[in-house]
């Protein structure tokens, strides 16, 4: 196990129904398997990597289905501004299916791993300046409420700390699951939404 210890996205109970609060966490759960994957290697760093993949597509899923339509629908500019968010989110994908062809041991990765890190943080702190800022102002006591729940669903599908002893397991989460687990994603957060 790595002395580097990913805080799991679950540990925090006391502002479950915050709904920016927990994006913010997960933004800094984020950053923190982006720290792990750098400090790692050979197996550890396959392990940190697919966690990171796993966290990365459930929120980008889930943002796309609970951030962005609502900044869309309550935000003057709205359009503009999930536009700009939808480019960077389908940029870091297919960066992301790029690292995943990549041996996490060989020259190239850490480089194209550092250059992802960049794009993804700068698109965070993007949605964190124009979006969230609005969820934060809204007064829809139950849009926000029907909001935290979604992530909190779909939050649940992806664990940020290694599951000791499975290291197999990591081989069944190839980028063709994570495909799956989008769509499952977007499931759940439509389930937890109240949508059919
Ligand atoms: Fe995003
Ligand atoms: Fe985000």
């Amino acid at each position: 196990m790595s002395e580097l210890e990913t805080p799991h996205a679950g540990d925090d109970h006391s502002r479950d129904d915050d709904v920016v609060a927990l994006l913010m966490r997960q933004h800094g759960d984020i950053r923190n398997l982006f720290d792990e994957v750098e400090a790692t290697s050979g197996e550890e760093r396959r392990d940190a990597f697919r966690r990171l993949v796993r966290l990365l597509a459930v929120h980008e899923t889930a943002e796309e289905e609970v951030v962005h339509p609502f900044v869309r629908r309550s935000v003057a500019g709205g359009q503009e501004i999930v536009e700009d968010r939808l480019k960077e989110e389908r940029e870091a994908k297919e960066m992301l299916a790029t690292l995943d062809d990549m041996d996490p041991d060989g020259p190239d990765f850490l480089p194209k791993l550092i250059e992802l890190r960049r794009d993804v943080q700068t698109h965070a702190r993007a949605e964190e300046r124009y979006e969230f800022i609005h969820i934060r102002r809204s007064t829809d006591v139950t849009d926000l409420a029907a909001m935290a729940k979604a992530i909190k669903a779909a939050e649940a599908m992806a664990p940020t700390r290694p599951h000791p002893g499975v290291e197999s397991g990591a081989k069944n989460m190839a980028l063709g699951p994570v495909a799956a687990l989008m769509d499952r994603t977007k499931d759940t957060v439509r389930k937890a939404m109240g949508g059919s």
